[in-house]
């Protein structure tokens, strides 16, 4: 009878070794695009240079995983602390949460690189000691620490992703897989009505491979009836907003948000240029005409999603109707995805690394949800108005990362839903909760509109 038992786990261990040896690929490729002269480059302010996130990614493995649960002695103390964890300011105010004290001079790229590949030959060392120890603890029980790692790489691709879409062109390197762009026309714009009903948010425990802290407990609300947009808004459609003057029309903002404007001096969104007369658009690696991208979903802040919604009559939607729009169809039944069941894939959404940029709006119309709502997964993270708080229940991985949720309760970061082209198919889960702060336009977020 051991023998089956034993098979289960060399798979379960050869399968884990995988996906580590899968994501780093992945990483890897990412931080070819960047020159070594721009290592040290620091695209946005409010995050560290791009050498950080690559000693960032192995610390936090090596301080979850071996220091953790294995109390393996460190071979690079050091490192473990300078690395452990990043900044993620109020962009309001330049307050920090706790983080190591910030270097004057980042470690060199050899020896970060060699800190990296033993941490990595570490890391394949510990999946069958995790998996095959006593340890007490809710992470080092079903390898959950591991999809936390896992899952911290995926999200921290996305993050250097957005960072690289702020370092000009000709600083960075074209993937090998040069990038195809499609520009059709974005179908009419319609909404839909989505009666009122109930709607899950987050998890039970139990019910999820892994979730992070903040998708416990699971939770029932009531939601009233709305209706919804079915398609995110485009760069034409925001091209409306902008160009008759509503920048500058105080009476649309919040007053936080106008303040915040006006200090930021913005105009129009932060992928959007000018060069002359014309308007043009920079995605990762290259840049069009606006009117070439007019059926891509804008890419911009909550505060300038909220101001648009505003000037047209309109509010973003809740957390709760997102799910209610997302996940829910007539007959009153929850489904995994917004299609139904089926396992996620390219023709369902603009997710996965499918692409480098966005596509048009409407592209993947076997993915829209049971009511007729397109790509509320996938093309871009979708804004919410939703402040991030925790769920009823709700308990901090206290043993494995103190304040991972915690810190950003603080009424100033929202909750953002879905996924965009640069989201691991595994974020998919309907409990996942991404959040950012509404004055914070780098990520790959778009929104859509509601109206009661
Ligand atoms: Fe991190």
């Amino acid at each position: 009878m051991g023998v089956p038992v034993r098979r289960g786990a060399d798979e379960k261990i050869t399968a884990l070794r995988e996906k580590l040896v899968g994501a780093w690929a992945r990483t890897d490729e990412i931080f070819a695009i960047v020159p070594n002269s721009e290592l040290g480059a620091a695209p946005i302010v409010w995050r560290h240079p791009f050498i950080f996130y690559i000693g960032h990614l192995p610390a936090f493995s090596w301080n979850q995983i071996c220091g953790a649960i294995l109390g393996w002695k460190s071979f690079n103390p050091g490192f473990d602390d300078v690395f452990c964890r990043g900044i993620d300011p109020d962009v309001d105010t330049g307050e920090c949460h706790w983080h190591p004290e910030v270097p004057d001079e980042w470690p060199q790229l050899r020896e970060t690189l060699a800190y990296r590949d033993h941490v990595r030959r570490a890391l394949l060392e510990s999946v069958e000691a995790v998996l095959c120890s006593d340890a007490a603890g809710v992470m080092a029980q079903n390898g959950r620490v591991f999809q936390m790692v896992l899952e911290h790489e995926w999200m921290h691709q996305e993050t250097l992703l957005y960072m690289l879409q702020q370092l000009p062109l000709a600083r960075k390197r074209r993937p090998k897989t040069a990038p195809r762009y499609s520009f059709q026309p974005a179908p009419v714009p319609r909404a839909v009505e989505i009666p009122a009903g109930s709607a899950r948010l987050g998890a039970k425990f139990d019910d999820v491979h892994f979730g992070w802290d903040n998708e416990f407990n699971e939770t029932r609300v009531s939601v009233p009836a709305f209706e919804i947009d079915t398609l995110p808004v485009t760069n034409g459609q925001y091209f409306e907003f902008v160009v008759c003057g509503a920048y500058d029309e105080p009476r649309f903002w919040r007053p936080e948000d106008w303040r915040w404007k006006q200090f930021e001096n913005k105009s129009y969104p932060v992928c959007w240029f000018r060069r002359g007369g014309d308007w043009l658009f920079r995605c990762m690696f290259d840049s069009f005409p606006l009117k070439h991208v007019a059926s891509w979903p804008v890419y911009v802040s909550l505060a300038e999603a909220r101001a648009y919604a505003n000037w047209a009559g309109k509010r973003l939607p809740t957390e709760a109707e997102f799910h209610r729009a997302a996940y829910y169809g007539p007959d009153g039944r929850e489904s995994a995805y917004p299609w139904g069941q089926t396992a996620p894939a390219a023709q369902h959404g603009n997710f996965d690394f499918l692409s480098w940029s966005p596509l048009p709006v409407g592209s993947r119309p076997a993915g829209a949800s049971r009511w007729g709502v397109s790509e509320l997964v996938g093309n871009g993270w979708e804004l919410t108005e939703t402040p991030f708080a925790p769920l009823p229940g709700f308990s901090p991985y206290i043993e494995s990362y103190p304040d991972y949720s915690q810190d950003f309760f603080d009424g100033k970061h929202f909750v953002v839903k879905g996924a965009s082209w640069a989201t691991d198919r595994t974020l998919l889960r309907p409990s996942f909760r991404n959040w950012y702060q509404a004055h914070y336009p780098y990520l790959f977020a778009k929104f859509r509109c509601v109206s009661q």
